[in-house]
């Protein structure tokens, strides 16, 4: 009885607004794109256009009535789970009274303008039997025709509701085919393309490994339409899930040919409760669309990623030597003043202490012990990190160090002060990866502990200039002590941890240059990389297999935050290696003392070259040339803003017999009408130029016939420099 009154209750509160609503079309536009919702008769959203812009506006109001049925329900907007439709939810809900069943009715929309160029536009959506509220976000980024997309879901009934689906975003496009080119993945190699067509029903990608969370294929995918687009043609969507922890996205063919795409976190294991008047806020599913190919889809996304999401990212960068292969764990106050030494002597801007110089009790000498215990190792460094610091401030160049606040190994003091602050399964053996375990960042000790991790560290030593954070280890037996009975909310709580934790130290130091490793790109996602200046994209430094690893990565994130390290990995001459590093943000990880005299100047030459070079290869517009994964050679050029300046990066990736470039590479991005003058650079000493070298072409003519760079075994990278000559 008195569940039956309080619905009648809720009812009169809630089918108010919603008897008023008419049928609105709300367009969502950037400057190429539109994205057309539409409510039906009854009030529900559903999509009805997501593609190129129509030329008369008027025309939007005209889509609703493109559906196959009136009532079109596998078009939804946001697919609410167990009432009339019948497909694949976007969001589940377990109302307080145990009911399953949720439908959603358009109340209101609004568009505001947060900044020239950035709008957002939201729809509230209610439930006419339920006190539940659902609100859609749409952020817009005109100009680079990138959409960000969340929702927010707020409990008004008395008790307490339980979300089992929470998508931040539910699209829906329609063309007569759907190719799909996902990543998968392990350690040390990362970002291994593959594409398909999708068929009926539903294709997943998802991780459920809670930190780690890319290890085995990240949340970036592109679905052409049509056909594969190419770098040129062909139209297609970049999407991304913004969210460091477990991800899922469906995407489904669906009875009436539509692609339906779900995305957000992935609901494995998640149910999370909601108390009366509590909110939940999705985080944003990111995605351009373009319909003249992969490279300028690329482009948009990179002119967003600098202008709106990666710390920094029309600023400046440090290229660094890391002690990290040169030493491994086995280093002391001299060899780093060596290798600090060998910074100056390089001429890079830093100097990066990696893994290996913290514990004392259980020293960190290697993977087995240490993490936890954040002091200084009295045997390694007995004057401190603050001693190595001053040092190389002495010496002009800057300090970095490594941390992995997140994890615990069993053998360390935090460890065994803390037990509580470790996720593990009270009845259950540990299992480790890298011997370690990771902390509970759903209990806010914890937090505090890691912030104060990194706090401490900058108030020690304020001439600290960089921070490479790693996470080396996925979820095993997850369980929070601190949750007690609500572990189904812990995957989701750890990564609000992590954010909350990164958030108080971006408060705190907004701009510090921060790397964001996991092993690798076990972590790389637009979530974390609102907080980082650069990410690692693996562990795998062998240069040929970074030119295919980089190359994929290069479609979804801007070079300026792809920290590239020339390493002795591979067999490739250090040319091959540095020219390889250079499309991004380059740093060095080799015993700097120990290279040949030729080769030492080789890299203080090349570093003199790259910091030249580098604003067109961090601030321009990126060109896939040739792709090596279908040719010899490899061929990317990046272009500055003004195209009067632009860098040809050339690499041979087969080894086989007279493999290389036969015919001559054509230019893109180039201005017709100008004068370019090539210049070959970042010779070996005593190397030959190609022939390209000193030459001077129309950009008409090196975009239509173009330009031979003349790759073969004998000259495995060659690197073309072009600049306009004035008149
Ligand atoms: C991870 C990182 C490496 C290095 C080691 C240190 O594997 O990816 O670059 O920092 O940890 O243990």
């Amino acid at each position: 009885m008195n569940r039956y009154l309080h619905r009648a209750t809720i009812l009169a509160i809630f089918l108010a607004p919603l008897a008023a609503a008419t049928q609105t079309t709300i367009p969502i536009l950037t400057a190429h794109n539109a994205l057309v919702l539409h409510t039906d008769a009854s009030g529900r959203l559903l999509t009805s256009y997501m593609g190129e812009r129509l030329a008369d506006t008027k025309d939007y109001g005209q889509t609703g009535a493109s559906y196959r049925n009136a009532e079109d329900i596998l078009s939804s907007a946001y697919t609410p789970a167990g009432s009339t439709s019948l497909a694949e939810p976007a969001i589940a809900i377990t109302h307080a009274d145990g009911n399953r069943s949720l439908d959603l009715r358009y109340v209101s929309h609004s568009t505001s303008v947060e900044k020239n160029n950035v709008s957002l536009t939201t729809i509230t959506l209610k439930d006419p039997v339920y006190a539940v509220e659902v609100t859609l976000f749409y952020k817009v980024f005109a100009n680079e025709d990138v959409v960000e997309q969340w929702s927010r879901i707020v409990n008004h009934e008395k008790g307490n509701i339980v979300l089992d689906k929470y998508a931040s975003a539910n699209l829906c496009l329609r063309a007569g085919s759907y190719w799909l080119r996902q990543y998968h993945g392990d350690w040390a190699r990362e970002m291994q393309p593959e594409e398909t067509r999708l068929t009926h029903g539903i294709k997943t990608i998802d991780t459920k490994l809670g930190t780690r969370a890319d290890l085995f294929g990240p949340s970036v995918f592109m679905v052409s339409l049509d056909k594969p687009a190419g770098e040129d043609e062909g139209s297609v969507l970049y999407g991304s899930v913004e969210w460091s922890g477990n991800f899922r996205i469906d995407l489904e063919v669906d009875p009436n040919d539509q692609l339906r795409i779900i995305a957000g976190i992935n609901n494995y294991a998640s149910p999370y409760v909601l108390s009366p008047n509590e909110t939940f806020t999705t985080p944003a599913f990111v995605y351009t669309f373009s319909s003249t190919g992969k490279g300028d889809a690329s482009r948009r996304m990179h002119r967003w990623a600098r202008d709106y999401k990666i710390v920094d990212g029309r600023g400046n960068r440090l290229t660094l030597l890391n002690n990290w292969e040169s030493t491994y764990f086995g280093f002391n106050e001299d060899t780093l003043r060596g290798l600090i030494k060998g910074a100056k002597n390089l001429g890079v801007d830093l100097f990066l202490l990696d893994d290996g110089w913290f514990g004392n009790k259980y020293p960190r000498n290697d993977d087995h012990a240490g993490l936890g215990d954040w002091q200084e190792n009295r045997r390694k460094l007995p004057n401190g990190i603050k001693a190595l610091v001053k040092e190389a401030q002495q010496d002009g160049v800057k300090f970095g160090i490594w941390v992995e606040p997140e994890m615990v190994n069993p053998r360390s003091e935090l460890y065994f002060r803390h037990p509580d602050w470790v996720v593990k399964q009270p009845a259950r053996e540990e299992k480790y990866y890298r011997n370690q375990l990771v902390l509970d960042l759903a209990n806010p000790a914890v937090q505090d502990f890691v912030y104060n991790i990194i706090d401490s560290l900058f108030i020690k030593n304020p001439g600290l200039a960089y921070l490479k954070w790693d996470c080396n280890a996925v979820i095993y037996n997850a369980y929070s002590v601190y949750l007690k009975d609500r572990q189904s909310q812990f995957y989701v709580d750890y990564v609000r941890g992590l954010y909350h934790v990164l958030d108080r130290i971006r408060a705190k130091y907004p701009t510090v240059p921060m790397m964001l490793c996991s092993g690798g790109g076990g972590r790389v996602d637009y979530g974390a990389l609102s907080y980082f200046t650069e990410y690692w994209p693996s562990d795998n430094t062998d240069p040929l297999e970074r030119v295919f690893i980089q190359w994929e990565y290069s479609y979804f994130y801007p070079a300026i935050a792809s920290a590239n390290h020339v390493t002795n990995w591979g067999h490739q001459p250090l040319k091959f290696r540095i020219d390889v590093a250079m499309m991004g943000k380059l740093g060095f990880d080799i015993p700097v003392g120990k290279l040949p005299a030729t080769d030492l100047a080789f890299c203080q030459g090349a570093l003199k070259l790259y910091n030249e070079i580098k604003p067109v290869i961090w601030q321009g517009d990126v060109y896939r040339l040739a792709d090596p994964y279908k040719a010899d050679c490899a061929s990317i050029l990046y272009v500055d803003s003004a195209r009067s300046s632009a860098v040809l990066f050339n690499y041979l990736v087969n080894n086989r017999y007279d493999a290389g470039n036969k015919l001559p590479v054509r230019l893109k991005g180039l201005d017709p009408a100008r004068q370019y003058r090539v210049q070959e650079v970042n010779r070996y000493p005593g190397a030959p130029a190609g022939r390209e070298d000193g030459k001077l072409y129309s950009g008409d003519y090196l975009m239509k016939v173009g330009l031979d760079p003349q790759v073969h075994a004998d000259r495995s990278s060659v690197v073309l420099q072009l600049k306009t000559i004035p008149g």
